[in-house]
């Protein structure tokens, strides 16, 4: 199964985990990064309350075509209880998506808040099944038991 990893982090977690999914998965890895970065009070002041609004930030990169994959993988942190608008930015940047299932996973510091019902909404509109959804909590980053059900998730088969 061809599979694409496509993944904001902000302070390295959710990269981490993708890193290690993408190696055991051999899975290509997309990171997005925004066209305005945040720093780290910036994260907070304005990229908050930006992804509470479900906002979308421009990002590059600015077309992310995957076209040529059976899986895609959804990757973020979580801020104010949901996916970064970074993230919600790649979702919107995707091409070639339509009919693919996805497999997402948030990194958090306690709880994913609506992080899942957000992306599986926008990954919906692009018609995008998604097939799986974890959470690590800042606990749960180095448990094996949990990334080893992510990349069994990520290796199932594709609908259809
Ligand atoms: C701006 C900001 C907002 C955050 N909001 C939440 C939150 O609402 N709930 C939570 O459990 N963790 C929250 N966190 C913690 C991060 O989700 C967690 O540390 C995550 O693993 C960071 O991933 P990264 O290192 O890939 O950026 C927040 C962190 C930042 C920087």
């Amino acid at each position: 199964m061809r599979t694409l990893i496509v993944y904001h982090s902000h302070s390295g977690h959710t990269r981490t985990l993708a890193e290690k999914v993408g190696e055991a998965c051999g899975a290509n890895l997309v990171e997005v990064k925004p066209r305005t970065p945040y720093g780290r009070l910036s994260a907070y002041l304005r990229g908050t309350p930006r992804a509470r609004h479900r906002e979308v930030d421009e990002i590059e990169p600015d077309v992310i075509d995957v076209s040529a994959y059976d899986r895609i993988v959804i990757a973020t942190p979580v801020w104010g209880g949901h996916p970064t608008p970074v993230i919600n930015g790649a979702v919107a940047a995707l091409q070639g998506a339509g009919g693919k299932s996805a497999v997402l996973f948030v990194t958090c510091g306690a709880n994913p808040g609506e992080s899942f019902s957000v992306l599986r909404e926008a990954l919906t509109a692009r018609g995008v099944s998604v097939v799986g959804e974890f959470s690590f909590s800042r606990k749960e980053l180095g448990d094996a038991v949990r990334i080893g059900a992510l990349v069994e998730a990520v290796r199932g088969q594709a609908p259809g």
